[in-house]
């Protein structure tokens, strides 16, 4: 077991992490940077079609502002949004743009060299700014660039498993070092989880391998509760069969949904906006025309409908949109300047989360959470595109903020007793043995699939109370079925058996957060779509769920308001 100690320990390397790095550091702390993957591997480098801020630099957004903005994400969320968390987030949406161009981020320009910036659903302007469509590559290359220049260190391969929590503060972190197979604790002063979105509890989604629930259970488990989980937000147009992104940009530069009987069907269901209307409502308007009859049916039997971008021309293609070009290529053999793309509805960011203030403090002291992982809540019932980048540059910054200031002012802060670290460290100590040892009959791959199938089945875009007590049912029985697990192969040095267990277990008990929030939650919000309770209900739910683990008990939910500041709950209409 080695100890190290530092001001701050920030767990995940992708966008959030690395800002809040850069941050701590410029504010005088220590900080390590802990990561599974090398930081250029993260998830934040898949994000396509850009970033949010009201520049006004598109001849159609010169009357953007920070106010149109900040309404949009209210409306955009179904109020359910804190509205002083998304004055917090818009306000600093132009600083930060002009923080990461003087850092070097490749932004698309305009005419006149300005950051190009594109339309994007739910906006009354376009105020995407973008680096083609492969914008979150770019921004996490830069950030990266500015963790080397300040040598901040960070730790890759190393699987973070806990965090030490003693009399409800937080020391530190233990973990599998993958390169050497030990476990091993590393204690600080303030502890930031940045581990992103947890997708993969799905099986249609758009997220990598890598985007499990972990980072959000840790925290879980250490009694932070989890904060509207039942928001689970479906991407419209996620390709057949493989599920990758094709980029809200794809809509913003002008393409076109169609259904089997060449009908642009969004003029139905949201008639100003059409295509651009947000998320939650296009990707319920592609199911239904699928559900009744009007979408294709593909070879594994589920239904899709096209996007149709041929008209924008192959120049504009190959300057705005190469990368889902290629894409399309090399997983369809599509190419998308002379064909439709087969899309559908996938599975792509966790609105909820780990529940933290504006400052991203958690409950416990010296716990912090930034980025998808994170519920501040800035997006509430459903996320405008666009907005989860600027969320994590914006909300990482803060979490780096505020965790030194805590970690600096607490630098005879007493650590976590040694007989409490001992004891934890031969609490998992002993675990990994017994799950090294196991001679259960149960494979994790099989267990990981009825979860994602169960998912995507029962807990989708619509909801209902039968199909959630099935999802329920199916979460008990694997909760059964994972104490008979066994795990092929012994030792823990790069043993990806043992944590393909441990991001099982960590992905069971946040799926069940999701099933009880959406059960509990009577009404129809955002991404939250129930069909035996159709309507939003603002006198019972205008509130945000808590969900809270109990070791042997069901978790505990609680509720509490949703701030209003200036904007009173209308009906939504694009
Ligand atoms: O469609 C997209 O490019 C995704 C953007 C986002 O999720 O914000």
């Amino acid at each position: 077991m080695l100890t190290n100690k530092y001001d701050i320990v920030i767990v995940g390397a992708g966008l959030a992490g690395l800002r809040a790095a850069i941050e701590a550091h410029a504010q005088g702390a220590s900080v390590l940077i802990i990561s599974k993957l090398h930081p250029i591997r993260s998830h934040s480098g898949a994000a396509q079609g850009g970033i949010n801020a009201p520049l006004g630099n598109h001849p159609d957004g010169k009357d953007d502002s920070v106010e149109k903005h900040c309404f949009d994400t209210v409306k955009g969320s179904d109020y359910l949004a804190d509205q002083d968390a998304v004055e917090i987030m818009i306000s600093s949406a132009p600083e930060t743009i002009y923080e990461l161009e003087h850092w070097g981020c490749p932004f698309s320009r305009t005419e006149d060299g300005r950051i190009a910036q594109r339309p994007f659903g739910g906006a009354g302007f376009p105020r995407t700014c973008y680096g083609a469509d492969k914008t979150g590559l770019y921004i996490l290359h830069t950030l990266y660039e500015q963790t080397i220049k300040r040598s901040i260190p960070i730790l890759t391969d190393f699987f973070v498993t806990s965090v030490i929590v003693e009399r409800n503060t937080c020391y530190g972190v233990m973990g599998i070092n993958l390169v050497n197979g030990r476990l091993e604790t590393i204690t600080s002063r303030a502890v930031i989880i940045a581990t992103g979105g947890a997708g993969r509890i799905y099986g249609k989604t758009s997220n990598a391998l890598t985007s499990t629930a972990l980072g959000m259970a840790i925290t879980y488990w250490a009694g932070v509760p989890l904060k509207d989980m039942e928001f689970v937000q479906f991407h419209p147009t996620g390709i057949i069969y493989k599920h990758i992104l094709m980029t809200e940009g794809c809509r913003g530069e002008g393409g076109h949904l169609v259904n089997k009987d060449s009908e642009r069907f969004m003029q139905k269901y949201a008639p100003s906006k059409m295509e651009l209307a947000p998320r939650d409502i296009v990707s319920r308007s592609i199911a239904t025309e699928i559900e009744q009859g009007r979408g294709f049916v593909a070879r594994d039997g589920s239904g899709y409908v096209h996007l149709d971008m041929r008209h924008l021309g192959e120049a504009k293609i190959k300057e705005r949109l190469p990368g889902v070009r290629d894409i399309c290529l090399d997983f369809l053999g599509i190419d998308i300047i002379k064909e439709p793309v087969p899309i559908q509805p996938v599975q792509h960011y966790t609105m909820g989360g780990i529940d933290t203030d504006i400052h991203s403090a958690t409950c416990v002291s010296g716990l912090y959470a930034a980025g998808e992982c994170a519920c501040v809540s800035v997006h509430g019932a459903n996320r405008l595109g666009g907005n989860s980048l600027l969320e994590t540059l914006v909300f990482g910054k803060r979490s780096g903020l505020a965790s030194a200031k805590y970690s600096l002012s607490n630098k005879n802060q007493t650590q976590a007793s040694a007989t409490f670290i001992q004891s934890l460290s031969k609490f998992y100590e002993s675990n990994f043995k017994k799950i090294i040892n196991s001679q259960g009959t149960e494979k994790h791959a099989q267990l990981r699939k009825q979860l994602s199938e169960t998912m995507d089945k029962y807990v989708g875009i619509f909801r209902n109370v039968p199909d959630l007590k099935i999802a329920l049912n199916k979460i008990g029985e694997l909760k059964e079925r994972f104490k008979h697990l066994s795990v092929p192969s012994s030792g823990l040095k790069f043993n990806y058996d043992i944590i393909a267990h441990l991001d099982l277990e960590a992905n069971i008990d946040v799926a069940l957060a999701i099933i009880l929030g959406a059960l509990r939650r009577e009404e129809s919000r955002g991404s939250h779509s129930r069909s035996d309770f159709t309507n939003r209900n603002d006198k019972d739910f205008l509130k945000h769920t808590l969900c809270y683990y109990r070791i042997r008990e069901e978790p505990r939910l609680e509720y509490k308001a949703a701030t209003i500041t200036k904007y009173q709950p209308e009906e939504r209409k694009y």
